[in-house]
Order: structure tokens, then C-alpha cells, then sequence
């Protein structure tokens, strides 16, 4: 085994590979709970990949077979049920991960400098990712499936000059129709996928050239004993593999509960109007996208000019790219920055909620103001961010980590 080993070596950068990477990466001692989102995400990706590879085994993506497809695979496919289930609630996990694992970043500044281009990965990552969420949720051919694509896809249709043209060529067709599944079927199983690939790829190249930031924001590579190596790191391998597959077991096991006790989430996971097939001559009482998109939906409402509208949703998601440089205080961690700052980030976290929960309602004037009043507040925090981290009044940063 150990010669078989040594000629692949000799002819795969296997060892440096591993020494590089695992073995000799390293990284602080100190990261917390917070940490294992980059991994779960990880993990979710691997699970997408996985479950989505067999049910494209027995989904047939044409508007006449889609539904009854899906619905055969939960019957009569062997374990499809589960195969669909773990697709459909890795959907929503990923989002829940992903979510927390930006939140890591605003906490501990991590998309500051030099880390500015693993947030940027991360943030196209993010678009990409709901590229892929939103197309995946046309293929079941429910009728939420069909009226979500019709009021998103027409959404372009609001862009002055281009817009009528962009959505006809979105669809395929003037309405979302057999053309459209067909191209999304396509983007959803393999081209954006593996966008997702390369851009994952990239997030953790870019990790791995500067390092990982910490809770304390404390940069390791400062303190190095004589062997070179960071004081206050240890080797990823076996150390952070380890905690990484702990992290793991315990996500599996609140992935499972979801997965075997509770798919639909109440409807939130799986929307009770997808169980009827798409009826393009029915609209549905009450149009909402799945649960990750409605802060961006909230915030679309919110403002009544249409095409404004989508230019304060693109712009919610713009603004996040803009953060390493709308921040402008050198120190990382929420735990040396001023309360100003604490309670900026609890009012953006808020409003996000607040404007995710806004999102699933029905239109009612209170709730129109209420949206509008939490997108001020949303949009708010990364001009007052920009306004007062210039000369915020932070503690004293510790040399070494302690904590
Ligand atoms: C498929 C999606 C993603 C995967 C698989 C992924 C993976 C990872 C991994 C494995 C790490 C190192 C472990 C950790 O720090 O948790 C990491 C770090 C990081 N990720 Fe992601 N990530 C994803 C999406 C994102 C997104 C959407 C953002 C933000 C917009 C982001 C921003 C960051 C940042 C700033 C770091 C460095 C954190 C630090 O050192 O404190 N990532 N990512």
C-alpha cells in the first residue's frame, strides 16, 4: 500500500496537498459555535448534490409529466420519498446555514481586509445560490412553483426599454410555459451547480491564502514560534476535522428530525398551494416566495413605483457586497467595538426578520408601512455603519488570544 501510495505521490501533489491544507493549515485555537457554518455548508452542498443526482433519475422536466413525476417518486420510486424530502429540506438548511455563516462574518469583521475577497466569493455564492433556490422551486410544477416564476420573471419586465424583451427571453414563451422548465430544469441540475463549484472553490483558496479570522479578530500570524508556526493556532488535521465532524453529527441529527417528522415546516418548507398542479388559469389566492426570499419580497413591496422596487431589492443585496469598504473601522470583532455598533447589528438582524415575517403577508396598509419603515431601517444600518465606524470609539484589541 505504502509503494502504491509513494507512486502516486510522485506523479499527484497529494502530500503537500494534505500538508498545505489539513495537516500544516492553521488556523486560531479559538473558534466557537459560530465556526461550523462554513463546513455545514459544506455539507448541505454535498447532500444537494447527492439527493439531487437520483431524483433526476425519475423527474421528468416537461409541463405535462413534471408534477405527476414528482408525485410518482413519493410514491412509488424505493425511498424516494426520502430522497425528495432531504433535497427539499436541504434547500431551506442550506439557507439557514448560510445565513448564520454571513452573520458570523458581520459579527467578528471578517469580511475586512485581507479578507475582503472571501466575502466577495461569499456574497456571489449567496446570488448564485437563490439563482439556484428559484429555479429548483419551478420543477414540481405546483402552483406556487408556477405563479412565484411568473411574478419574479415579470419582475424583469419593469427594467425601462430592455424589460418586456428580457422576460419573453427568460421564459422562453410570453407565458412561463414548457420552454421555461426545460431552461431551468438545465441551469438547476448542472450549470449553476457548477458555478457554485468554482465559486466555492474559489471562497476556500482565498480562506486558505490569508487565513481564518476568529472571535477575538485577533490576527495569529503575528506571534509565530520558532518553527514558523502561529503560537495561537492549531493544525486544522486532526484538530478542527475532528470538531468539524462533531458539528456535523449534530446538524444530521436536527436534519433528520425535520427530514422524517416534519418536510412541509408548516408550509414553510414545502408551500401547501405546491401540492395542487399549476393551473395557468387559476392565480392563487395569496402569492409568497419560500421563506428565505421574503425579506428581498418585503422590501420589493415596500416601495410602490415597480421598477424601483426591484432596484431597492437588487440594492439590499448590493449594499451587503460594499461592506468591507462601508466599514471603516480597523477592528474586527463585536467584541472591542462601541455599543453604537451592537446595536446597529441587532436593528439590521431585526429588520431582516421583521421584514422576512412582512414578506409572507398578505398586502394590508399597515403592513406596506411597517415594510417600509423596517426597510429604511434595513438600508439604514449600512449608511450609519459607513457614518460612524470612521472614528467609533473601540477597546483596546489583545496582542495574544485569550479567549
Ligand atoms: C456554499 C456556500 C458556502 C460554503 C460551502 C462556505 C464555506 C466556508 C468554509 C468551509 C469556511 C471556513 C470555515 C468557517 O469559517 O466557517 C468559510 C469561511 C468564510 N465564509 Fe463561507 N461558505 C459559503 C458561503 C458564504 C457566504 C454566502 C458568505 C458571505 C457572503 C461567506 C463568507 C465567509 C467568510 C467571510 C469566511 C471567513 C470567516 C472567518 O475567517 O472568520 N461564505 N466559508
Amino acid at each position: 500500500m505504502n509503494k502504491l501510495f509513494q507512486w502516486f505521490d510522485a506523479r499527484l501533489p497529494i502530500s503537500s496537498f494534505w500538508n498545505a491544507h489539513l495537516s500544516g493549515y492553521y488556523v486560531p485555537k479559538n473558534f466557537n459555535i459560530w465556526y461550523f457554518f462554513g463546513s455545514l455548508a459544506l455539507t448541505v452542498f454535498v447532500i444537494q448534490i447527492v439527493s439531487g443526482i437520483w431524483l433526476t433519475m425519475n423527474y421528468k422536466p416537461s409541463a405535462a409529466e413534471a408534477f405527476a413525476s414528482v408525485e410518482y417518486i413519493m410514491r412509488d420510486v424505493e425511498w424516494g420519498w426520502l430522497i425528495r424530502y432531504m433535497h427539499s429540506t436541504g434547500a431551506s438548511a442550506f439557507f439557514i446555514v448560510i445565513y448564520l455563516h454571513m452573520l458570523r462574518g458581520l459579527m467578528y469583521g471578517s469580511y475586512k481586509n485581507p479578507r475582503e475577497l472571501i466575502w466577495i466569493f461569499g456574497m456571489l455564492i449567496y446570488v448564485v445560490l437563490m439563482a439556484e433556490a428559484f429555479m429548483g422551486y419551478l420543477l414540481p410544477w405546483g402552483q406556487m412553483s408556477y405563479w412565484g416564476a411568473q411574478v419574479i420573471i415579470s419582475l424583469f419586465g419593469a427594467i425601462p426599454f430592455i424589460g418586456p424583451d428580457l422576460a419573453l427571453w427568460i421564459r422562453g414563451d410570453y407565458v412561463v410555459g414548457d420552454a421555461t422548465l426545460n431552461r431551468f430544469f438545465a441551469l438547476h441540475v448542472i450549470a449553476l451547480p457548477l458555478v457554485l463549484l468554482f465559486l466555492i472553490g474559489g471562497h476556500i483558496m482565498a480562506l486558505h491564502e490569508v487565513g481564518s479570522n476568529n472571535p477575538e479578530g485577533i490576527d495569529i500570524k503575528k506571534h509565530k514560534d520558532a518553527d514558523g508556526k502561529p503560537l495561537d493556532g492549531v493544525a486544522f488535521h486532526p484538530y478542527y476535522t475532528v470538531k468539524d465532524l462533531v458539528g456535523v453529527a449534530v446538524f444530521l441529527f436536527f436534519f433528520a428530525i425535520v427530514v422524517f417528522y416534519m418536510p412541509e415546516m408548516g408550509g414553510y418548507f414545502l408551500e401547501k398551494p405546491n401540492f395542487i398542479p399549476a393551473n395557468p388559469l387559476q392565480t392563487p389566492e395569496h402569492i409568497a416566495p419560500v421563506w428565505y426570499f421574503t425579506p428581498f419580497y418585503a422590501i420589493l413591496r415596500a416601495v410602490p413605483d415597480k421598477f424601483l422596487g426591484v432596484m431597492a431589492m437588487g440594492g439590499a443585496i448590493f449594499a451587503l457586497f460594499l461592506l468591507p469598504w462601508l466599514d471603516r473601522n480597523p477592528v474586527r470583532s463585536i467584541r472591542y467595538r462601541s455599543p453604537l455598533f451592537k446595536a446597529l447589528l441587532a436593528m439590521f438582524v431585526i429588520s431582516f426578520i421583521v421584514l422576512g415575517w412582512l414578506g409572507m403577508q398578505p398586502v394590508t396598509p399597515l403592513l406596506t408601512f411597517m415594510a417600509q419603515f423596517f426597510t429604511i431601517l434595513y438600508f439604514g444600518y449600512f449608511v450609519a455603519l459607513w457614518w460612524m465606524s470612521k472614528n467609533e470609539k473601540t477597546l483596546p484589541v489583545p496582542e495574544r488570544i485569550t479567549r
